[in-house]
């Protein structure tokens, strides 16, 4: 297949319109979001759908978010609206958070992959809006990596992986937060599948009572729970470097770092550190790169994908320091956790 790529600034009246005709007649579309790039395919047609799943190598019994780009177009997607959707979508839509509830029969199979509930979000992504708008159809899109790779948060990344497999490629630069958006099941009491940049504390807050975490998120996926969150069982984010994590206070954590480095670096293995920028002095002498700052977690959350990515073919061993799971800390270490198969060294 041809692949036509379109720049998100100088072409984003053609990019859109094009983008939005592809959708239409059921081709595929990768276009940025404010969280990682998207595979986007008309969420109301199931063979377009399904070309979701062959492009990416996707399981079939894992299903897809639906985008929308204004509010009331969730009252056709769902049985009903209830009123904590509505609150939590007046508080953070457009923005990174999926909301999960009844779906309603337009829906196609290939989306709920046979779930009884359906993804929606609104993304903040101009470019990502104008495409929904212009494709007058809710769109169906995963993020935009073979599957089991890291999201990708470039264009670049996308045509990495997707390249001769999808019609077009909007390059809407770098993604702003990096990490996909927080997937919460509203069906029973709110529960977090996936954490997002928008944190269980700024859901509770707006709850006004405190929301479940699905175990699956700090713990390997456990067969004997119930699968209410399918993406979990699968293995995520896995670049080809075998990811090690270090926990420990700043100064134990980089001490086990250190001497891993060594015991692998003897072995003749290439090895990279991603140091927060409070640490890198720990790392002197050996191979690191500053992936943000422990100040700001987003900053973090922005590069963690990018780093998986680069250094999949430079190092057989990525080392990382393990971070306060609270506030953003809980979606970073989510993705770093499934990165690693939860590999973690502590004294
Ligand atoms: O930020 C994002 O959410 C990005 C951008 C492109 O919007 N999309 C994304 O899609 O990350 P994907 O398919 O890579 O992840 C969707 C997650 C999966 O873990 C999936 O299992 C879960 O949402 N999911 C989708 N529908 C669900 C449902 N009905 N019930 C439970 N989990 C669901
Ligand atoms: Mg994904």
């Amino acid at each position: 297949m041809e692949t036509k790529i379109f720049n998100a600034v100088t072409q984003y009246e053609n990019g859109t319109k094009i983008g939005g005709n592809v959708i239409r007649s059921g081709g595929l579309v990768a276009f940025p979001t404010e969280t990682v790039y998207g595979l986007g395919a008309n969420g109301l047609d199931g063979a377009a759908v399904k070309r979701i799943f062959e492009a990416k190598g996707r399981p079939a019994d894992n299903p897809l978010i639906l985008h929308i780009a204004k509010k009331s177009d969730l009252r056709e997607l769902w049985t009903s609206v209830p009123d904590i959707a509505r609150r939590l979508a007046d508080e953070f839509w457009p923005g990174p958070l999926t909301l999960v509830f009844n779906r309603s029969s337009i829906i196609p199979d290939e989306v709920t992959a046979g779930l009884d509930t359906v993804a929606v979000r609104m993304s903040a992504n101009k470019t990502a809006l104008a495409l929904i708008r212009a494709s007058g159809v809710p769109i169906a899109a995963p993020s935009a990596n073979t599957s089991g790779k890291p999201s990708p948060t470039t264009a670049q990344h996308v045509i990495d992986d997707m390249w001769g497999k999808v019609d077009v490629i909007i390059d809407g630069g770098a993604c702003d937060i990096g990490l996909e958006s927080t997937v919460l099941l509203l069906s029973g009491k709110p529960t977090i599948l996936r954490p997002g940049a928008v944190t269980k504390e700024m859901i509770e807050a707006v709850c006004g009572a405190s929301v479940n975490v699905a175990k699956s998120v700090l713990k390997p996926f456990d067969a004997s729970e119930t699968a209410a969150a399918p993406g979990m069982k699968y293995r995520h984010y896995a670049p080809e470097a075998d990811v090690i994590i270090a926990k420990g206070d700043a100064f134990t954590a980089a001490s086990i770092i250190r001497r891993e480095y060594d015991r692998f670096e003897a072995a003749g293995k290439r090895c990279i550190i991603l140091s927060s920028a409070e640490s890198k002095a720990f790392y002197k002498g050996r191979r690191y790169d500053i992936i943000g700052t422990k100040k700001d977690m987003s900053t973090m959350c922005r590069n963690l994908f990018a780093e998986l990515r680069l250094h999949s073919s430079d190092a057989d061993v990525i080392f990382a320091e393990a971070m306060p799971t609270c506030d953003l800390g809980l979606a970073y270490m989510n993705r770093l956790l499934k990165a690693s198969g939860f590999t973690v060294l502590e004294e």
